[in-house]
């Protein structure tokens, strides 16, 4: 496991409260997968990138739950802030179970270590239970659970597939980690700190696969594709930044979400430990 990589899992420990077992075998096989390169050099051309979820909905204070996927959210109208939070994070987590699927085949028609491919199938799994467990959340609080509706996938580029890895994966899903981690500290009820508690450890797993994969998919991309893939992951900063300056919703504190300024801190150790 290389240096930044142990590292953001001490941010992600420290975010959690120290909580979160490091030494955790299944972390260290995933990220030490990376290590085991094999001599094949996949395509490295250009190509479109189809990943960010277009549902008009602003995730920048609670994350987008998982990894993003193009498409939309359908989701009935809720009693109340709260249940649409939770209405939308089921949509959100169910939204990575397909993204998690393709994750799978892709490496493994550009083949990767079988350790990574199994730990996108286990995360697929995992994925399944969060949807579950927001579905339920939703329920209780009076909310009916949102859908997404997904984008069919269309064959890209080994390039298409690592940004989308950096900015998905590295980022955005690693910052829904360290929400989580924060969340399973800081929500209202034991009951919610338990549920975010066991997601946390999960994201915590998903943030350290993406590490692993954008370190294996790096060796065999060209300097002008790891400029776009630095670009890239420039740009997904900017815009969790960004999203930080509208307002918290009124139940930021019920589900222990960080005030902007914690926030801040923790994207700033995000990006310190992944540059
Ligand atoms: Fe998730
Ligand atoms: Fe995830």
């Amino acid at each position: 496991m290389r240096t930044h990589q142990r590292l953001l899992l001490c941010v992600f420990a420290a975010a959690c409260g120290g909580r979160i077992d490091t030494s955790d075998p299944d972390l260290i096989d995933t990220a030490d997968a990376a290590v085991a390169i094999d001599g094949a050099r996949a395509d490295g051309n250009g190509g479109v990138v189809d990943s960010g979820v277009d549902t008009g909905v602003d995730t920048g204070h609670y994350g987008p739950g998982g990894r993003r996927v193009v498409g939309s959210l359908v989701c009935a109208k809720q009693p109340h802030p709260l249940a649409k939070y939770f209405a939308e994070m089921t949509a959100f987590e169910a939204a990575s179970v397909p993204a998690f699927r393709r994750m799978q085949r892709e490496l493994t028609a550009h083949r990767a270590p079988r350790a990574l491919v199994r730990a996108a199938a286990r995360s697929e799994r995992d994925e399944i239970r969060h949807a579950r467990t927001m579905s339920s959340w939703t329920r209780r609080t009076g909310g009916t659970p949102a859908r997404a509706r997904i984008a069919r996938f269309r064959k890209r580029s080994f390039e298409a597939f690592a940004i989308e890895n950096a900015v998905e994966g590295c980022v955005f899903e690693a910052y829904g980690a360290l929400l989580n981690c924060h969340q399973a500290r800081a929500a209202r009820s034991p009951a919610l700190r338990k549920t975010f508690g066991a997601i946390a450890r999960d994201e915590i797993r998903h943030a350290a696969l993406a590490l692993a994969v954008d370190e294996w998919a790096r060796a065999r991309l060209d300097a002008s594709a790891l400029d776009r893939i630095r670009t890239a992951t420039a740009a997904a900063f900017a815009k969790l930044e960004d999203e930080l300056e509208k307002p918290a919703p009124a139940f930021a504190r019920d589900v222990g979400l960080p005030p902007p300024q914690v926030a801040r801190a923790l994207i700033a150790e995000l990006r310190a430990a992944t540059g």
